[in-house]
């Protein structure tokens, strides 16, 4: 089939680039012409793994082409994927403006039938909304569905490959059918094709959104438990998580979830339930329990320095809000380099793919080095808000040599606390007594 897809970030690229690997012929549109620029130079605006050798792949091959003409690729192409951002609003609201200006665009320049797929994740009627708008713009028939997408940045091409469902969100069964025709590929070891109205596949995404984040926050307030009465964390995880009603997804202690959906996405689902005059107050509580994780991470980093913070140089192992990716949006790491830098700490950061991205929004403020050992020279404790596999293993002797004081203020519990106690390492971590 011939497809466009709008909208080139971390949701689009990988669209676009999977749906041409399974056979579709493929245009990306993108509004912002530098990005475009850069893909029509085969250089990927971001970092997901296995993304670019097969994008490069799939555009050397014909199937996979980039413009910043939202025209061109609405005129090739039968089914439009929309997938630009859908960020919070004031009130937590999703803001899908960029949403409506992309149909708004479409029903101008459309020339004839065309599917309009909403993959961006949008409030509960956006797709009757769509439909209304495009109706007002064009004679030309259409349909709109919601597709919601589940892809996790870090393993997103593999999670649009070998999906655990595609959700179609549609109110026509000719539709319906098209939809399973485009994604036969990935469907064929029997991962389900769930079809429902587009009202319940828009609630659908926001639903597993706020069960995950749930989980996270709800397993980080047990970590707090473990902190002020005695108990390890890891132990409890591990006898939640091997019970079958639970299980081990979604189920690690940290500083707290970042990211440009999990936040965003609660918070619009509470948005949505304030509207409705109905009371939110799990939605509500696991944003606010989130926010206490953060802060609580932060606040023993800077209780540990007390008022000699401002002459302490701290080293940050990661930024980014999970691994494998250089996705820095909602990253807890922020947050603690800016108070950090607030209080006149020296900040050194050592990320392996958001390096370039630090850098151009601290400047000379942040000291970014290209290596991890780089950032420890000197240091007097190192942070670590990121899981990246190059420091699970770390040589704990070369570490302790470089640092001013081995400290360790682990957001991630990477490390086994027995083990690096040998080092002469004082280690705070999450839902365990600091060593
Ligand atoms: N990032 C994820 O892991 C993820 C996962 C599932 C769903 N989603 C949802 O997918 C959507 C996209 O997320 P993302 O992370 O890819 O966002 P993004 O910010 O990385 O990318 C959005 C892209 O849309 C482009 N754009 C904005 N307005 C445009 C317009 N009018 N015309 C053409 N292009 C335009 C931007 O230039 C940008 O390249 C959001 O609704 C998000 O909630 C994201």
């Amino acid at each position: 089939m011939r497809v466009a897809v709008v909208g080139t970030g971390y949701v689009g690229l990988v669209v676009g680039t999977g749906l041409a690997e399974i056979g579709h012929f493929v245009t990306c549109a993108d509004s912002d012409e530098q990005r475009i620029e850069q893909l029509l130079q085969g250089k990927l605006p971001i970092y997901e793994p296995g993304l670019e050798e097969l994008l490069l792949r799939n555009a050397e091959e014909g199937r996979l082409s980039f413009t910043a003409h939202l025209a061109e690729a609405v005129e090739n192409s039968s089914v439009i994927f929309i997938c630009v951002g859908t960020p919070s609003g004031e009130e937590g609201e999703a803001d899908v403006s960029a949403v409506m200006d992309v149909a708004r665009a479409i029903g101008a320049c459309m020339t004839g039938y065309r599917v309009i797929v909403i993959k961006s994740t949008c409030p509960v009627g956006t797709s009757d909304r769509v439909e209304e708008l495009m109706k007002q713009l064009t004679s030309h028939p259409f349909d709109v569905v919601c597709n919601p997408e589940f892809l996790r940045e870090g393993a997103a091409v593999d999670d649009f490959l070998r999906p655990d469902r595609v959700i179609i969100g549609c109110e026509d069964v000719r539709v319906e059918e098209l939809m399973k025709e485009l994604y036969r590929p990935v469907l064929r070891t029997g991962n389900p094709f769930l079809t429902m109205s587009r009202r319940s596949a828009e609630l659908a995404k926001y639903a597993c959104n706020a069960l995950l984040a749930a989980r996270i926050a709800l397993l980080n307030e047990i970590a707090c438990l473990c902190e002020e009465y005695g108990g390890d964390i890891s132990a409890i995880r591990e006898a939640a998580a091997t019970d079958r009603r639970i299980g081990p997804q979604y189920l690690h202690p940290s500083l707290g979830f970042g990211g440009s959906c999990l936040p965003k996405d609660v918070a619009a689902c509470a948005k949505l339930a304030r509207d409705a005059g109905l009371a939110s107050g799990i939605l509500e509580s696991i944003l606010e329990a989130n926010q206490r994780q953060q802060e609580r991470f932060l606040q023993r980093i800077l209780g540990y320095y007390g008022e000699k913070i401002g002459e302490k140089t701290l080293a940050l192992w990661g930024v980014t809000f999970k691994a494998r990716t250089d996705d820095v949006r909602g990253a807890p790491a922020l947050r603690i380099i800016d108070a950090l830098l607030e209080r006149g700490a020296t900040v050194r950061v050592y990320d392996p793919a958001a390096g370039d991205k630090i850098r151009s929004m601290y400047g000379a403020r942040v000291l970014v080095a290209s290596k991890c050992y780089e950032v420890l020279e000197g240091a007097d404790g190192l942070i670590i808000p990121t899981e990246w596999r190059e420091f699970q293993s770390p040589d704990y002797e070369r570490m302790g040599q470089l640092m001013r004081e081995r400290v360790i203020f682990d957001g991630r519990n990477l490390y086994s606390p027995r083990n690096i106690a040998t080092y002469g390492f004082k280690y705070f971590s999450i839902g365990r007594a600091p060593i």
